[in-house]
């Protein structure tokens, strides 16, 4: 057996693996289960006692002299191989896979049609100010909308009469604000956005939801103006013939304001549960911009006038999806997102 060990110590010894396969053909050789030295030690049980103890040496010996030989050895392999790597970077990317969601798809849908009208699309910030949400839109100190049952506040200033409040925006009409401060005449834009509302979760409504807020201020804008070009984004959007109605509402920000509804384009205004049978659904808000927001914004309201328009795109969407809850749009199932693959 000592012969053998020694023999076998010289060709260990005198080996060079030329790359890292034979490395590990050289270490299955003898150190796997079935390699030399599991035989060695097999034999190893044979030998008289008197001889065990050197036997038992040399034996170990050799063994971490091949564990030795094979650290050593692969180190070359791992310094060449370094900054290389088997993936191709030059290759080009894969296309993206995926779908995009319902609300993106809507939201550029929009912006598109209004852009083609000339329309830029601005942004704005969501964590907001007292400012730009309330006060330069003509929402009075007391009026409900600040309550803190609708807004979600991040900080209250302490003087009521004077609000400093930093809150989360409830409605995107704030980029209004800051394209009129930031802009030369005439402005025009619409704003798409996150807007957040301190509301109960249900079908219906909300915590987070999507705006898009147009503006459109130049001499002689006058209401035949705002009508004409909603009347057109109806007429892309939903088709045309799709029928539109304006309803007088009230907002603080808009004198004269609307309500426009468009005929139902489920029932196509035979009327069902979408429309509550009437054969019209709401989809925004609008109107004749307020002197004062003007005034707030330093645009002198005898030289200008504007229209602005605010809809939600989570309804917007419900319409053209038939989608009847609101939270699907929130919960990512991937069984209601594969539906908006292609689309
Ligand atoms: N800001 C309103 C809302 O959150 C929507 C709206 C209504 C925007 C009328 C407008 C408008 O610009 O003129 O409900």
């Amino acid at each position: 057996m000592k012969e053998k060990i020694e023999k076998i110590l010289e060709e260990v010894k005198s080996f060079h693996a030329d790359s890292k396969e034979a490395l590990e053909q050289f270490r299955i050789q003898y150190l796997s289960k079935k390699g030399t030295i599991t035989e060695l030690f097999t034999e190893f049980k044979q030998v008289a006692p008197e001889m065990r103890k050197e036997m038992g040496m040399r034996l170990n010996e050799l063994k971490n002299t091949i564990q030795d030989i094979i650290d050593e050895q692969y180190k070359q392999f791992e310094t060449k191989s370094e900054g290389k790597t088997d993936i191709d970077l030059s290759l080009p990317v894969e296309a993206m896979k995926g779908a995009r969601h319902p609300l993106s798809i809507v939201r550029e849908e929009i912006n598109d049609i209004f852009r083609r009208l000339g329309f830029v699309v601005a942004e704005g910030p969501e964590v907001e100010d007292d400012f730009h949400v309330f006060a330069a839109l003509n929402f009075p100190p007391d009026h409900p909308a600040r309550d803190m049952q609708d807004t979600f506040f991040i900080s209250k200033s302490p003087n009521e009469n004077k609000p400093t409040d930093v809150l989360l925006r409830t409605h995107t009409s704030s980029v209004q604000v800051r394209a009129m401060e930031n802009n030369k005449m005439p402005i025009r834009i619409i704003a798409p956005g996150r807007v957040f509302r301190n509301e109960a979760i249900s079908a219906r409504a909300h915590c987070i939801f999507h705006q898009i807020e147009g503006l459109y201020i130049d001499k002689n804008v006058s209401f035949a103006d705002l009508k004409q070009v909603l009347y057109h984004f109806v007429q892309e959007y939903f088709g045309e013939g799709t029928k539109v109605r304006f309803r007088p509402s009230y907002f603080p920000f808009t004198e004269t304001s609307a309500e426009m509804d468009i005929s139902c384009n489920i029932c196509g205004g035979e009327g069902c549960n979408i429309c509550k049978h009437t054969g019209w659904v709401e989809i925004m808000g609008c109107g004749i911009c307020d002197p004062n927001i003007l005034k707030a914004c330093n645009i002198d309201p005898e030289q200008y006038t504007g229209f602005a328009f605010g809809m939600g795109i989570e309804r917007i969407a419900m319409l053209k999806y038939q989608i009847n809850d609101l939270r699907l749009f929130f919960e990512n199932d991937l069984r209601f997102l594969k539906q908006f693959e292609k689309a």
